[in-house]
């Protein structure tokens, strides 16, 4: 049996829930994996909290451990005595690359590399090597930061130039500072004479190898970001034909706004989206987004997105997912993300698969 120890959460929001959505995402992890990890529930050894895994000792497990979102540190029990297991972490970015930057509307940092966990092993025959993820709304780029970290390609768009510039001048500054060999640039992005936007490039060679890599001067491949300013009705415009293993948003809680380019430029392309797209509920959004981010999709690619239930009800949501040909995942440790953010919000965790074909 493990013992596990949950790393402190990094905000109150998340304080009082995070051993319930930690168990959820483990039972994710590790289904993916093919082991069972029954019930995982929460243990007190010597008035410590512990969260109890009935697994044997096992590589696979450490390995799914060591990418948890909050997984501290983990122990075999033996008789009486707990016997610490080296859990082995695919990080190739210290955490402060998302811990950093603070700002109001930041998505909890734990919280997201549970959402990007989440959704990479609903993926169906994953192919080896960095996944390339989508976050169409990508805000200052923490799951685009926790992509990074995880090893992957991270790709967004955002309607809020601001937060774009505030991500590129972030990361040149972080880069630099640590002396992590990269590219960054920030250009216009013109189409037919027009001007669309800005769009923000950058290839980084991380530091650290991730698991399995010896050499430190050598993390593995290089890995590529790439975010456009814009409406994420326009993704597929903007992105050209690219398509993603995985699209990972935390989607707006409330009233959002109609991107000044969308009403601009490329809403004269978009037709019937065009006027309409000022002011609107979260949840008309994402009608209107889904059926284009499911596009975007691979076969067998998944979609995971965390959203506030008080505005849109899961069904409704899986009804807009399974009508845009996404199968909605609504087995057992799917329907564990549920939780309290606030008085108004009641975020959630969705997530859907694209058919392999
Ligand atoms: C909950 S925040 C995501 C925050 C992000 N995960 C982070 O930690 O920085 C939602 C984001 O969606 C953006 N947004 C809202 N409507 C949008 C639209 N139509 N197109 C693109 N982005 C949009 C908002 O500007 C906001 O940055």
């Amino acid at each position: 049996m493990y013992a596990i120890l949950l790393a402190p959460a990094s905000n109150r929001v998340y304080a009082g829930e995070s051993g319930e959505l930690v168990a959820a995402e483990l039972s994710v992890l590790l289904s993916a994996v093919d082991r069972d990890p029954g019930p995982i529930r929460p243990l007190e050894l010597a008035g410590v909290g512990y969260l109890a895994l009935d697994l044997p000792p096992d590589p696979v497990v450490d390995r799914e451990l060591g990418r948890a979102s909050a997984v501290l540190a983990a122990y075999e029990q033996v008789g009486d005595l707990l016997r610490p297991v080296p859990i082995e972490r695919p990080d190739r970015f210290d955490d402060d690359l998302v811990t950093i930057p603070k700002y109001p509307g930041k998505t909890n940092e734990q919280f997201t590399r549970l959402l990007v966990n989440v959704t990479l092993a609903a993926r169906r025959a994953p192919r080896l090597g960095p996944a390339s993820i989508l976050d169409p709304m990508s805000g200052r780029g923490t799951t685009l930061s926790t992509a990074w970290i995880l090893g992957h390609h991270g790709y967004g768009v955002e309607s809020d130039p601001k937060a774009v510039e505030a991500q590129a001048a972030f990361l040149r500054t972080y880069l630099r500072r640590k002396r992590i060999k990269h590219r960054l640039t920030t250009t216009p992005v013109r189409r037919d004479g027009r001007s669309l936007g800005r769009r923000l490039d950058a290839e980084v060679q991380p530091p650290q190898a991730g698991p399995g890599g010896a050499d430190s001067t050598h993390g593995g491949p290089a890995l590529e970001l790439t975010v456009f300013t814009g409406d994420t009705r326009d993704t597929a415009f903007l992105y050209g034909k690219r398509t993603f293993d995985a699209v990972v948003t935390d989607a707006p809680y409330g009233i959002v706004h109609g991107s000044a380019h969308r009403e601009s430029g490329a809403s004269a392309r978009a037709g019937k989206h065009g006027k309409a797209s000022r002011d609107r509920s979260a949840a008309d959004l994402l009608a209107e987004a889904i059926p284009i981010w499911a596009g975007l999709l691979r076969p067998g690619g998944a979609l995971g997105l965390s959203w506030n239930t008080y505005g849109l009800r899961r069904e409704d949501l899986a009804d807009i997912a399974r009508r845009a040909g996404l199968e909605p995942q609504d087995g057992d440790p799917y329907l564990r993300f549920g939780h309290r953010v606030d008085a108004s919000i009641h975020r959630d965790v969705f997530v859907a698969v694209a058919p392999l074909r």
